[in-house]
């Protein structure tokens, strides 16, 4: 199976999809095997490369993985098939944000956001409260290829998203109900715990 992924990284790498760093998915991988989570949540597909990674070293696990584009959500279904762990994956195909108000409250006890960078302000009290207490939010690309840590002018195309992230940190680091940690590791990780 690893051999398969490290050929379905290449391809990404080839066709310019983009998947989790190889650093940044080792280290969600440690942090994922020490905390045994029951279902997560991811949001943003692509071709299943991180959600083949997560259940193959989470044999208990279930995933509920979200993507919009429909070419993706027939690849990662393939992929899912061809490693072995399409009876523990749900794919819905749609867009994230409309998706993530159809959970109850409390549903997961991680989830994994590496969809819509610009959209996670939006996105965080819906995900807070469908996260179960005690459990984790694993954001990915937080420093957005650094820009987010960088100087304050952003090219026009990208300005949304970089000061997006940036009132979404500052939430994240302010908000007493949950404690955040910030990693230097890949593109920057961000681990939200719900307290
Ligand atoms: C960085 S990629 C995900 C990579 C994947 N998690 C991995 O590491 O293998 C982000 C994905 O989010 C999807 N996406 C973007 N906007 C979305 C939205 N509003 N709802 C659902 N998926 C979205 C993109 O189509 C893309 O496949």
């Amino acid at each position: 199976m690893e051999k398969y992924l490290e050929e379905l990284k290449k391809y990404a790498e080839k066709n310019h999809i983009p998947i989790i760093s190889e650093s940044g998915c080792d280290f969600l991988i440690n942090f994922l095997k020490k905390i045994q989570p029951q279902k997560i949540l991811e949001i943003g597909t692509a071709i299943g490369y991180s959600g083949s990674k997560m259940l193959l070293s989470l044999l208990n696990t279930n995933l509920i993985t979200v993507e919009k584009k429909s070419e993706f959500v027939q690849f990662a279904y393939s992929t899912f098939k061809t490693v072995g762990v399409l009876n523990r994956a749900k794919i819905i195909h749609g867009d994230a944000f409309d998706v993530i108000q159809t959970f109850p409250r409390q549903s997961f006890d991680f989830i994994f956001l590496d969809g819509p960078k610009g959209q996670y302000l939006k996105y965080y009290p819906y995900i807070k409260n469908i996260l179960k207490k005690g459990g984790y939010i694993f954001v990915d690309n937080i420093y957005f290829h650094n820009l987010v840590l960088g100087p304050k002018f952003v090219k026009h195309k990208l300005r949304t998203i970089v000061v997006n992230l940036r009132k979404f940190i500052d939430i994240i680091s302010t908000d007493s109900e949950v404690k955040t940690t910030f990693y230097n590791i890949g593109d920057g990780i961000a681990i939200i715990n719900k307290l």
